[in-house]
């Protein structure tokens, strides 16, 4: 079909067709035999993730359009490799572990756990350059591209960062494909997923109840002959997932699925195009229209209806359910009203779709001492406002999509410890943006629980 901006969405495919197209948001390497070989290198390597995987996330994705599942994706904004430990991967691991808990208790549905882990090393910037006491470089994009350090060696984008990405993401996954099947997750361990930092506040003492709840139910089902060793109690499907941003990396580890014989991006289970990247005409659609992964849409503010329409054309033109989630975030204060006109758009469009809520884009300030920071309040405002919408409309939500962490951080204020802006300087850790730390997760899904319940019941 031949589309306005002169594209066409069935011509020729393949996993370079991208470079032909406009591009944004992309790194220049100076060196381009270095960047050539650590291409050539990665394509070689074993892939990370099963195209079956991928398959099976669409399955779970496709339900929760239809309002039989809900999903939760979580994690840093950006991982870094300097922070490569075992203990953050499992605290945010099991923070999301607890939050699943609460949110299938609560929705009486199955919660499709995505991790914004194993993989989340590039990062879009609104600037390409950074000004800092009046000495500018090149902005920060992300580990697998440069370095944070405001020095102009960190910043030159350095192809052999990509290597490092791969083999740091492949130690990320070994770790949480061994906790979701090697007994962590177990139903039983439900009391030991609380961090102990958080296990004595009233968050901490509110999920002990409900894992009491979810002990006690256990229980019950034993004494009336359920087995209680079924794999639905001992594991969990754990997904990934990142912005596929960084095309050269992606172009590398996408490989032709033998089952199929389509093209899958394995680098995640589940990758996304960004809200600076998505122009129906540009690299990082054309990328992700010819791999056969579920794929994310950031929607912004700025989306049309006319755009949107057209990359649910190019990016879905069989209207596959579960290949398509759209990911609103629109800020608290317009969620309300920008997002009505589109979701009525897709819906007379009769395309399936997935639509989850971001609550942490939009709504990004600048403190009082200048550290970027999100207030609570408004991020449950967000979420709030989207539950509204589809409340409104008698659509079902799909789920919701954080920036947060296992980590004890102060990086966004309010919350359960009200924290202001003077506490942001004492645990402030992130490389991009803020995340929300474990107390104020797991408020997050408490808080949600009750209006999933009433939602989940309606159905
Ligand atoms: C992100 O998810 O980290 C991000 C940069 O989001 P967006 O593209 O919505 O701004
Ligand atoms: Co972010």
């Amino acid at each position: 079909m031949q589309q306005s901006d002169g594209h066409s969405s069935t011509a020729e495919w393949s996993p370079a067709s991208w470079r032909t197209r406009p591009i944004r948001q992309a790194p220049h390497y100076e060196d381009g035999a270095a960047l050539a070989a650590v291409e050539e290198r990665l394509h070689g390597y074993p892939p990370l993730v099963f195209g079956g995987e991928a398959r099976r996330l669409k399955e779970r994705l496709a339900a929760a359009s239809r309002g039989e599942a809900f999903i939760l994706q979580g994690g840093p904004c950006a991982e870094s490799f300097g922070e490569f430990t075992g203990d953050i991967i499992r605290d945010t691991f099991r923070v999301l572990l607890q939050m699943a808990a609460v949110l299938t208790y609560s929705a009486k549905v199955p919660v499709v756990k995505i991790g914004r882990m194993a993989g989340q090393y590039a990062k879009p910037r609104s600037s390409d350059i950074e000004t800092r006491d009046g000495v500018e470089l090149p902005c920060y994009r992300g580990d697998n591209v440069n370095g944070p350090e405001f020095t102009a060696e960190a910043r030159k984008p350095d192809p052999a960062r990509m290597e490092m990405g791969y083999f740091q993401a492949a130690g990320v996954l070994n770790l949480l494909r061994a906790y979701s099947r090697g007994g962590f997750a177990n139903l039983h361990e439900v009391h030991r997923w609380n961090l102990d930092y958080v296990r004595n506040s009233p968050q901490g003492e509110r999920y002990e109840e409900l894992a009491s709840q979810i002990e006690d139910t256990l229980a019950f089902m034993k004494a009336c002959g359920v087995e209680d060793n079924a794999p639905q109690y001992d594991e969990v499907e754990f997904y990934t997932s990142h912005e596929a941003l960084l095309l050269p990396y992606e172009q590398a580890l996408t490989r032709v699925d033998e089952a199929t014989g389509r093209h899958y991006g394995l680098s995640a289970h589940f990758l996304w195009i960004g809200d600076r990247t998505r122009q129906p005409g540009g690299a990082h659609v054309e990328f992700l229209r010819g791999v056969d992964n579920p794929i994310g849409i950031k929607v912004g503010p700025t989306t049309t209806i006319e755009d949107l329409q057209k990359l649910l054309e190019i990016l879905n033109p069989e209207d596959e359910a579960g290949r398509i989630t759209l990911i609103s975030r629109m800020g608290h204060s317009k969620v309300r009203d920008l997002l009505p006109p589109l979701l009525e758009a897709v819906r007379k469009t009769g395309r399936t779709v997935t639509w989850i809520c971001d609550p942490m884009h939009g709504n990004t300030t600048t403190s009082s001492n200048k550290y970027k920071t999100r207030a609570f309040e408004h991020v449950l405002d967000e979420i709030m406002g989207f539950l509204e919408v589809f409340e409104q409309a008698g659509v079902t939500p799909g789920g919701i999509h954080l920036e947060m962490t296992g980590s004890d951080v102060t990086e966004c204020t309010g919350g359960p410890r009200c924290l202001t802006d003077a506490d942001l300087p004492v645990r402030y850790r992130t490389f991009c943006d803020p995340r929300l730390n474990a107390e104020q997760s797991l408020e997050i899904a408490f808080q949600l629980s009750d209006r999933l319940k009433r939602i989940f019941e309606k159905r």
